[in-house]
């Protein structure tokens, strides 16, 4: 009879061990009793960068790397791209639950009560420079909200979990517009409760002298649907910044900080903006195949390539290269664009590529229309951030309800000196 387990022959001891197989996986734990000798620490399993450690159980998000397939609460990416709003993915993402008509209109209008921010929050973006990178403004004002609201810290109250998740999804995308806005020394805006999410962010960002902002319907739209498609990845790099923060009962304000940060990195959500310097500094059609061997002979990245979890198309770059062209017909098409398709179809269509299983990720389209819709590179990682704090709160949320979870702690392998004297500074040499 075929069973749940492994069984482990130690071949310094011989002595055999059985170790169950739950979810396709071993707890880590189960090994610390094989050990040599009774003093000895138990095994450990080494893992950098996690390539193989699973570090919870999530309900959320679901990925098949392989196939290409994205699923958030079970529903596939390009149905909700398709058919949803920004706050109704939200609110699937974090209650596990699409919403009904009314349950969405009481959500709707509860973010909508919360979305300013403190006049403090204003005065600490105009101490900053213009010249500050909107990704380090946004995780000040972050951290700068812990503080204005304490109560943020009773993360055990169900109650209040659910009030900060409320705060910060209202309020992160007034603070990416203030921090464009500061970067424009331009007068910021207060929300316009009539607005939807995403068109009261366009309200925000590009109202000038009209009594009333209209936002340009097919653009708000777009802009809904990269929203949608930024809103949770599992356990990427600024998802585990922020269970890792919040795993020491950090308040959700200085934890997001951390993720906003994570996320800032060109490996991650910064390669948005890496892709638009990258096909800049190509310029042109005709120097794309000079690029690639560039690549290839690894003076340079491909950013906007490459995924440690999809190896194969990434769903949401095909959604996104969709969406451009609809965006395009209205903003006219981005020059830049054929020079992305170039790439893509050279890279697509070359072993070095090919071989390692490198597709474009989101990255590589989202910062063209970006640019299409006015945006500036260094804001790109912001319009990253802004969607994906609902997924940051349902990992958090899940973090702290989640009974086998503890304060993260990752073991070492220490390989450096063993115990030494002090030498006095005399007498080093
Ligand atoms: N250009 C050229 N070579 C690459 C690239 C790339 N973009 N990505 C991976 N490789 C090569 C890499 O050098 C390695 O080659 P070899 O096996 O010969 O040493 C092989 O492909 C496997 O790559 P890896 O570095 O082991 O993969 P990883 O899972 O550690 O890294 C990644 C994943 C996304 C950090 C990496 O692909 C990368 O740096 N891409 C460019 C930055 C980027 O677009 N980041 C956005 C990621 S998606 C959205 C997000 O997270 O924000």
């Amino acid at each position: 009879m075929p069973e749940d387990t492994l069984t482990i022959t130690d071949n310094r001891t011989g002595a055999t061990y059985t170790v169950p197989i739950k979810n396709g996986a071993i707890r880590a734990m189960d090994l610390r009793p094989i050990k040599t000798s009774p003093d000895d620490f138990g095994l450990m399993t080494y893992d950098p960068a996690f390539m193989n450690t699973a570090s919870c159980e999530s309900r959320i998000t679901f990925i098949d790397g392989d196939r290409g397939i994205l699923l958030y609460r079970g529903y596939p990416i390009d149905q909700l791209a398709e058919n949803c709003s920004f706050l109704e993915v939200a609110y699937l993402t974090l209650h596990g639950e699409l919403p009904t008509e009314s349950q969405l209109k009481a959500f709707e209008a509860e973010v909508s009560k919360h979305t300013m921010v403190p006049e403090f929050i204003k005065r600490m973006l105009d101490a900053m420079s213009p010249d500050a990178h909107p990704m380090g403004m946004l995780a000040a004002c972050l951290a700068a909200l812990a503080t204005y609201y304490p109560d943020s810290r009773h993360v055990l109250d169900a109650e209040s979990r659910w009030l900060q998740t409320v705060r910060l999804i209202a309020k992160v995308p007034t603070l990416g517009a203030y921090a464009y806005r500061r970067k424009r020394e331009l007068p910021y805006v207060a929300p316009d409760p009539e607005l939807s999410y995403t068109g009261n962010f366009m309200n925000m960002l590009w109202k000038m002298t009209e009594a009333k902002y209209q936002p340009h319907p097919v653009l708000a739209r777009a802009l809904d649907i990269l929203f949608i498609l930024h809103t949770d990845h599992e356990q990427n790099c600024s998802a585990n910044a922020m269970r890792s923060v919040g795993s020491s009962q950090a308040d959700p304000f200085a934890s997001s900080a951390g993720a906003v940060t994570a996320l800032w990195g060109p490996l991650h959500g910064g390669a948005n903006e890496e892709v638009l310097k990258m096909l800049d500094q190509i310029g042109s059609l005709d120097k794309v195949p000079a690029f690639i061997e560039r690549v290839k002979k690894r003076e340079v990245m491909l950013m906007g390539f490459g995924h440690r979890v999809y190896k194969n198309y990434d769903p949401r770059a095909r959604i996104i290269k969709r969406t451009a062209e609809e965006v395009f017909e209205i903003t006219g098409r981005n020059p830049k664009l054929e020079i992305a398709i170039e790439l893509e179809r050279i890279a697509l269509s070359d072993d070095f590529f090919v071989s390692r299983k490198l597709y474009p990720n989101v990255d590589f389209y989202s910062g063209i229309i970006y640019q299409a819709l006015g945006f500036k590179p260094d804001i790109f990682t912001v319009l990253f951030a802004i969607p994906r704090m609902t997924g940051w709160l349902a990992q958090w949320r899940e973090l702290i309800t989640d009974k086998e979870q503890k304060i993260a702690r990752p073991r070492q392998l220490y390989l450096g000196y063993g115990r030494r004297e002090f030498v006095p500074t005399a007498e080093r040499g």
